[in-house]
Order: structure tokens, then C-alpha cells, then sequence
């Protein structure tokens, strides 16, 4: 049975009783979002970060015990993976949430498909679109390159990562999972993020939503890493490893992107390591039992110790795990 659009999305629990379409509800999540597509978080006002962080919960505990089978949310969709970058995470719950909701999924095999033979972005999204696909998970390398995707098709465009911009449900994954970390609210508390802030979609998108959300956020780095963000709302620069951790309610490290730490900003991942590399030692700095939250892929070993990637205090796994949870929650919202 099809649920249809209007079903409250934040409030639904259970699979509704036999003969009945839809859960009876007032002012409806679906009705209340008004946008077509997510291209980045700073779209979202501080009400919609919450419906987005709510339904996922939601989804989450219905995709648990089984009753998303009888509540095909979005079917008649037909969803689009168009990955131009390497991804393991985003794609494959990208996959498995559109799946989970009853949508018809496309996957468009970058390396195979008429963009090797030269292609444009533009004509590739049209060409699925007279096919059929009404909805596009777009990563692609240029920033920007969703912004394009959104002007020049019909189709709804969710962004799974663009250059150097953002990545806006690795912000919301990583909110809920901040958010269900610190006791449900992240109002006044204090995050620490470290690494190459300059160069992290990732970090674009929380330094948005994270703040928006209540926290304020400490960066640290190596300066050419995070210079110039402690003008943003919020946010505030540290001198030095310890100075970041201190007094942190939760603790964020990032990908060092090896690719680029070649070509400038820190004199060697070994340097990079020694200053600003986690261990559950240096852990200790943080707030008693801080946990630790990295986007993935990880780098264990440069960030942080791969004892501490596995060990109690890491939401690593959580935060893989909560992904589908927000990308089921996003295209539920798109689509309504
Ligand atoms: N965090 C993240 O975007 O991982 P993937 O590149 O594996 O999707």
C-alpha cells in the first residue's frame, strides 16, 4: 500500500491499520517543507534542520521493525545515483534508503554511460529525465555542479557532494548522531572539528548546520587549514591541538585528504600527525567521555589511531548507519 504525500513524516510509528491511507495528523511535515531540492544545508532554516533530523529518526525506528515494507513512502519515484566521484557511504545508502521508501533506482555507472564519451553533466541529467527519473543524487568534483544540475533539468536534485562546497546530508547524518549523542539537543554545546576545514565539504556543511543547530564549533589545524573561518558565526579558531579539545562536548577529525596534503598546508602527514593526530590519550583533553565522529573514509594512522576508530567512545559506525536514516528522511521530504 502506497502512503500517500501528507503522511506526518515526524510522527508516524506505526504501519497504518488495514483499510487506512494515510496517519491522521495536523500541520504534516510534508507539508510544511516547500523545497524541490537539497543542494546545501544553508537552505534549511533552523526548524526545517529539525523535521529533517526528526523524520530520520522516525524512519530509522519504523526501518527497524519492518513496517517501511508496508509504507512504500515514495513509490513512483524513480531515483537516479549519479556518482562522478568514488563513494562507498553516500552511495549505498543513498541506494538502500530509496529502496527502503519503494522508489525505482537508477544507477547511472558514471564510467560506462555516454559520459566518457564526452557528455555533458547537463544533457547526461536531461537523458534520464525523458527516461523517467524524476529525482537525481548528483556527487560530481565541481563545485556548484548541483546549482547547474537543478537550472537546466525538471528534476529534483539532491547533493551528494560537490567539489570543495558541501556535502549537506553528511551534515545531517552527523547532526542527528551529535544530537542523539548529547542528550537531543545540541544548544549550547561545544563541538571540535580538526583538520583541513579549507578544503571539506563536509566541514562547509556542518560549520552551517551544526551552528544553526545551537553548537558553537572550535576548529584546529594546521593555519593554511583553517585560517579565515573564525569570522564565521559560532565558530572560533584554536592555536593548538589541546586548545581545540578542551572543554569540546564532542569531538569531529577529518579526512586528511592525501591528495592534497601533498601539495601544501602541512610539511608532511608525519608533522601532521605529530600536531594534530587523535589518540585516545589525547582524547583526554575533550570533556569526559566525548565521542568522536569522522565523515569516513578514514585514514588510521594520520587523523587518528585505529584504536580509537573501534574503540567505545567512536560513532564512526552510528554515523554510517544513520545515513540511510537521513536519506530516507530527504527524499521523503522532496517528494512530498
Ligand atoms: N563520507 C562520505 O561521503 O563517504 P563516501 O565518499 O564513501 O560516500
Amino acid at each position: 500500500m502506497t502512503v500517500p504525500i501528507g503522511v506526518n513524516l515526524t510522527t508516524a510509528s506505526a504501519p497504518p491499520m488495514a483499510g487506512r491511507t494515510t496517519t491522521p495528523t495536523a500541520a504534516t511535515a510534508a507539508r510544511t517543507w516547500t523545497h524541490r531540492h537539497l543542494l546545501d544545508v544553508d537552505q534549511l532554516s533552523r526548524a526545517e534542520l529539525e523535521t529533517c533530523l526528526d523524520t530520520a529518526s522516525r524512519l530509522r525506528s519504523l526501518r527497524e521493525t519492518g513496517a517501511l515494507r508496508e509504507r512504500p513512502l515514495i513509490a513512483g519515484t524513480t531515483v537516479g545515483l549519479a556518482f562522478y566521484e568514488a563513494s562507498t557511504r553516500t552511495r549505498v545508502s543513498f541506494e538502500l534508503a530509496a529502496r527502503e521508501l519503494g522508489a525505482t533506482v537508477v544507477d547511472l555507472s558514471v564510467a560506462g554511460s555516454s559520459v566518457s564519451k564526452g557528455e555533458s553533466l547537463a544533457d547526461t541529467l536531461r537523458t534520464l529525465e525523458r527516461t523517467g527519473v524524476t529525482t537525481v543524487v548528483l556527487r560530481h568534483g565541481a563545485s556548484g555542479a548541483p546549482y547547474l544540475a537543478a537550472r537546466s533539468t525538471g528534476l529534483r536534485i539532491l547533493n551528494a557532494g560537490d567539489g570543495l562546497h558541501g556535502h549537506p546530508t553528511q551534515a545531517l547524518l552527523d547532526a542527528l548522531t551529535l544530537r542523539d549523542a548529547l542528550g537531543g539537543s545540541l544548544d549550547g554545546r561545544r563541538i571540535a572539528i580538526i583538520g583541513d576545514i579549507a578544503h571539506s565539504r563536509v566541514a562547509r556543511s556542518n560549520l552551517h548546520a551544526l551552528v544553526r543547530l545551537g553548537a558553537s564549533l572550535t576548529l584546529g589545524g594546521p593555519p593554511a587549514w583553517v585560517s579565515g573561518f573564525g569570522a564565521w558565526p559560532g565558530v572560533r579558531v584554536a592555536g593548538s591541538l589541546a586548545e581545540t579539545l578542551e572543554g569540546a562536548d564532542a569531538v569531529m577529525t577529518l579526512r586528511v585528504q592525501l591528495e592534497r596534503a601533498a601539495g601544501g598546508g602541512v610539511s608532511s602527514l608525519r608533522q601532521y600527525t605529530a600536531s594534530w593526530g587523535l589518540t585516545e590519550e589525547r582524547m583526554h583533553l575533550a570533556r569526559p567521555g566525548a565521542p568522536l565522529l569522522h565523515p569516513g573514509p578514514t585514514n588510521e594512522g594520520v587523523e587518528l589511531t585505529a584504536a580509537l576508530a573501534s574503540g567505545p567512545r567512536s560513532l564512526i559506525g552510528r554515523q554510517v548507519t544513520n545515513g540511510v536514516a537521513v536519506r530516507m528522511a530527504v527524499l521523503s521530504l522532496l517528494a512530498a
